[in-house]
């Protein structure tokens, strides 16, 4: 093997916002304009994410990208539906995004779920860009198919572009009241200091090849350093999802974001009470949709390397969490390995108390964001853990002494029916939410009626 070990990774870009404010259809918009141009087998169709090369994206931008500029390879962009928090998006001691795009739906404005992805992307100090969705549903827009933000911003009248800009403005007068200094991308001279709004449409494309070209420049400028990594060393992931899969039992859906993974390898996997040792049985990774019809919507593929994503099945996996560490053990002490995935797991840790309320969540991340939420309220925590509610979630809140601590928050998640029963019989409340705010609202809310 004659390649150099180390090269530049493909960044990782989180496209987050509110449910229904064109996320996905902005991912299908890139991966259909590159079907358009002939080159749809190039872009991957990744486990949670999808891999979109530098001359696709030149490509698709046009005239406002010289691929000679860059030395990424691409973009890895991964999709978190809305109502799922996408907290789980971490890695060791940060964010797992290099950087995200915030999609706001330019008639919805802000919704909770944007405040809360600001919230996050301020916490991990993650460079964004907000993504102005839906600019064809201004009244009287007149479409430019895949057109640049400046073309078909020049054909429209003078009463739609009012229109417009009154969006426009709203949404960097919002970003303004979350401290963030926004403009529309093309004044914006320093993008580390400023978050840059750029118009778009996922429908008609317009505004695609600008929100292109600003996450490229984005990357090369400010993470260049971060992208080099060793690229044939153990692989280093997160996991996004834990997953029953057909034929393949627990599979774990994880992000790889340095090194490589091989269908041989041993890992070590985050798991509910240590640290999982185990063999990797399958790497799998979707079908191209041209095979679809094939039993399995599965490929098996010999090894994978940073950044992407990919579904490993492996024995001993139920313990799993979202949110986790996943580490190639290889030619690694294993010793050394485990300590690694203890040492990320204690990190994320929440502090609990003697007596307090009990707090479930989906992903690890969620967990924390849930913790430091309520540690801002002055909520004590006597039990925090991953997972529905269950029963015994029930029986640990039901012994507080304080009626208000009789209570369970449950984040991104379901509460099993006999916890239900159990709940009712026990006099503990159970809250759920899919915002964290709006949970611990209700929680002070139930505290308020208590105490009058
Ligand atoms: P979740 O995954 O549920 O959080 O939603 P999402 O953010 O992925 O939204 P999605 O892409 O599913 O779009 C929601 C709806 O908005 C769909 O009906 C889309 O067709 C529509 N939509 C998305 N982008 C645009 C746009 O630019 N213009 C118009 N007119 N409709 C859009
Ligand atoms: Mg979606």
């Amino acid at each position: 093997d004659t390649r150099d070990p180390t090269s530049l990774r493909t960044p990782i870009v989180a496209v987050l916002g509110h449910v229904d404010h064109g996320k996905t259809s902005l991912l299908d918009k890139i991966r259909g304009s590159a079907v358009i141009e002939g080159e749809a087998g190039a872009i991957t169709q990744h486990i949670g994410a999808t891999a979109v090369p530098l001359d696709i994206i030149s490509t698709i931008a046009g005239d406002l990208v010289d691929p000679d500029d860059f030395d990424l390879p691409g973009l890895l962009f991964i999709d978190t539906p809305g109502h799922h928090s996408f907290t789980t998006l971490r890695s060791r001691g940060g964010a797992l995004a290099d950087i995200a795009i915030l999609v706001v739906d330019v008639n919805d404005g802000f919704q909770p779920q944007t405040l809360e992805a600001l919230d996050i992307l301020k916490r991990s100090q993650t460079p964004f860009i907000v993504a102005a969705n839906k600019i064809d549903t201004v009244p009287g827009w007149n479409e430019n198919e895949d057109s640049p933000i400046n073309d078909t911003y020049e054909s429209q009248s003078d009463r739609v572009r009012e229109r417009l800009d009154e969006s426009l403005y709203e949404i960097i007068g919002n970003l303004s009241d979350e401290g963030f200094s926004a403009d529309l991308y093309w004044r914006v001279q320093n993008f580390q200091r400023n978050v840059g709004v750029v118009p778009v449409s996922a429908m008609t494309g317009e505004g695609v090849p600008d929100l292109l070209t600003v996450m490229m420049g984005l990357s090369q400028r400010y993470m260049k350093e971060e992208m080099e990594i060793d690229v044939a060393g153990p692989g280093v992931g997160t996991v996004l999802e834990v997953k029953e899969e057909k034929g393949f039992g627990t599979t774990i859906d994880t992000v790889l974001y340095d090194g490589t993974i091989r269908a041989d390898d041993q890992i070590v996997v985050g798991g509910m009470n240590e640290p999982i040792v185990t063999d990797v049985r399958a790497l799998l990774q979707p079908r191209p949709l041209a095979e679809i019809r094939t039993e399995s919507r599965f490929e098996k593929v010999d090894e994978v390397s940073a950044a992407s994503g990919i579904k490993i099945a492996a024995p001993e996996l139920a313990d799993a969490m979202a949110g986790a560490p996943v580490r190639v053990v290889r030619d690694r002490d294993i010793d050394e390995v485990i300590d690694e995935v203890q040492a990320e797991l204690a990190d994320i840790a929440v502090d609990t108390a003697e007596e307090g309320v009990v707090v479930k969540a989906d992903t690890l991340g969620s967990l924390e964001a849930m913790a430091d939420a309520l540690d801002e309220a002055e909520v004590p925590i006597v039990r925090a853990e991953v997972g529905d509610v269950a029963p015994r979630d029930v029986s640990v809140a039901s012994t507080a002494e304080d009626g208000k601590q009789k209570a369970i928050l449950g984040f991104n998640v379901d509460v099993l029916d006999d916890a239900e029963q159990r709940a009712e019989i026990e006099d503990v409340t159970i809250f759920t939410d899919e915002v964290i705010y709006q949970l611990i609202e209700e929680y002070e809310e139930y505290v308020e009626g208590i105490e009058q």
